[in-house]
Parts: C-alpha cells; structure tokens; sequence
C-alpha cells in the first residue's frame, strides 16, 4: 500500500514512518516543507497525484499554552482544525484511509472513571478547542477515517522545527542538572509511547477495523505527572530529590484537566506503560 504521512519530522510522525516501512509499504512521510497541510490546494494536488491507500495526518499544533495566545490560535486553529479537514476531504477524493491524532484535551478532564471513545467532547483550552473542531470537520466529511485520541507521548525526539521536549526526556535533564526537582502531583492521565502508538494506528489500518474514533493509549493505570516521573526514576534511579507539588505551584495560560484518563473500550490493549517506559529509557 502507499502510506502518506503528515508531519513527518514530529515525534509520532518518525516512528509512523518506521513501522509502515518496516511492513514493506511505501511510504511518503513529509513534514511542512514538503507538504503544509493548511495549504488546501497544495493537499489536494498532492493527493491526487500521489494517490494514497492510507493517510496519517502526524502534523499538529502542540503548544498548548502558546495556543491560548489570540494572535496564535488562528494557526493552532489552520493546522488542527481547517488542515485536517482538507485531508480528509482529499482522503475521500481518492478513496484512501485518513488517520488522524487526536488529544484527550477534546474532554474537560472532570471525570474521575475516565472517558470513553464516544464520550461529548467539552474542551477547557483553546488546544483542545482546535483538537475538536479538527475532529467535527473530519466526522463531517464522512469518508474513511480513524480518529486516534492519545495523551502525553513519550519517545525519540522529533526533529522537526518547533519540536517539543517530552515530560521524561524533561524529567530525565532536569535530574541531571538540578539540586531537587519540583513535580505536579495532579492531573491524572495515561502517557503513551510514540512507538507504541505507532504500532496501534498500523493496527488499525490493518485490522480494517470499523471507522471512527479510539482510544489509543499505553496500557495501566492513570497516573500524576508526578507518578508517571517516579515510574520512570525507578527505572532510572537518580539521586535528585523529587518534590509532589500541586498544579497551583505552576500556574500556565491554558487550563489542564483534573482526570483525563482516556479509556480504551474498542481496541486491544497496548502493551504497559512501565514496560514501555523501559525500553525507552534502556
Ligand atoms: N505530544 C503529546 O504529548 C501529545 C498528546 C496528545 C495528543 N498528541 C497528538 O499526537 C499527534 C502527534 O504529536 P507529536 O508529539 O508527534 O507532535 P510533534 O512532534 O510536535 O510533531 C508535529 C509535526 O507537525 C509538523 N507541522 C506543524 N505544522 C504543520 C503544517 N502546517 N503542515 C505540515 N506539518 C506541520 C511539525 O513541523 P514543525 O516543527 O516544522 O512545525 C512537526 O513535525 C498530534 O496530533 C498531537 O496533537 C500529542
């Protein structure tokens, strides 16, 4: 099959590109520079010229508090929204697949139980406004599409322009350059593993399972960003003392949810968390 990929130097968009090539399938992974999905015309010539079986749309606008900025949003808004929605438009043109990444920042976070696949989506950030509008205007295209919800990604550094800094790559710098290190001990999520997730998309174009929106996550439980970095010190002990502090500690321009633990009642589990954070950090 002939794979597009979007976003090709993101961090997901490098390991998509791994396992569709690593099952024999072409693939064309570019990032802005060979393909701006913003560009509406510019998507659909190239789809139709490079006539794609499957697209997976890895580009994204990911800073979240920089996209509270209104100056900023209307390209957050251009390159989660209006960018998406060309793809899928020029995805159903040609009869290809559309695979698109979402975010559990479409959800307000409240939850304590968690939230399921075909839960209302109630954005608290200008972010995940612009996540969620991406999805509205895939859904109203009506072609094939897969919409992949994930949260907090770990994993090899993208190498693209804006790229940005994982938690643990964060947690792991700062241990090795601070006295002590201060953690929220707030905001229960499932962090993913880009490879991990990589492997779930290709799951799902393969497995032709049916349309529509998953949860694809790192299988355990949820965890503060403060648990999450001690399952990754266990792993790779330090010696720099870790102080739980509470979200206030940190105040940020764009709201976080309290629970935004996403789920997964439609897919096969990924494998765990702990065991994937092992493999990264070995
Ligand atoms: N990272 C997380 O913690 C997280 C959490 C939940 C969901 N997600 C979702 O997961 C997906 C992958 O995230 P990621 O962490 O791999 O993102 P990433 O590393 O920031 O990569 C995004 C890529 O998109 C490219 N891009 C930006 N604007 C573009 C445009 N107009 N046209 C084409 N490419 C463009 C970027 O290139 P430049 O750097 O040159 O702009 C970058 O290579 C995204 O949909 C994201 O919303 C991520």
């Amino acid at each position: 099959m002939k794979i597009l990929i979007t976003g090709g130097k993101g961090a997901l968009g490098q390991d998509a590109q791994k396992i569709f090539s690593a099952h024999g399938h072409d693939v064309l992974a570019l990032d802005r520079e060979g393909l701006d999905i913003t560009n509406e015309a510019q998507v659909k010539e190239l789809v139709t010229r490079e006539h794609p079986d499957v697209i997976v749309n890895c580009a994204a606008y990911n800073l979240v508090d920089k996209a509270e900025d209104p100056a900023v949003y209307p390209i957050a808004y251009a390159i989660n929204a209006l960018g998406p929605g060309y793809l899928a438009r020029a995805a159903k043109l040609v009869g290809a697949v559309f695979v698109h990444v979402s975010t559990d920042a479409v959800f307000a976070g409240d939850k304590p139980e968690g939230y399921v696949e075909t839960d209302v989506r109630a954005p608290i950030c200008k972010y995940g406004e612009s996540k969620a509008a991406g999805e509205e205007l895939i859904e109203a295209v009506q072609g094939k599409y897969y919409i992949a919800r994930t949260t907090r990604l770990f994993g090899a550094p993208a190498t693209s322009a804006d790229a940005k800094e994982s938690f643990i790559s964060i947690m792991m710098r700062l241990a090795a350059t601070k006295p002590e290190i201060q953690i929220i001990d707030e905001e229960i999520g499932r962090p993913t593993y880009t490879p991990d997730l990589a492997q779930g998309i290709y799951d799902l174009v393969a497995g032709a399972y049916p349309f529509g929106i998953y949860h694809l996550v790192n299988d355990g439980p949820g965890v503060t960003w403060y648990a999450f970095a001690e399952e990754a010190f266990a792993i790779k002990p330090t010696t720099t003392p870790r102080i739980p502090v509470p979200a206030a500690a940190f105040p940020k321009p764009a709201a976080r949810g309290k629970f935004v633990v996403l789920q997964n009642t439609k897919f096969p589990p990924l494998r765990s968390r702990v065991e994937a954070l092992r493999e990264f950090l070995s």
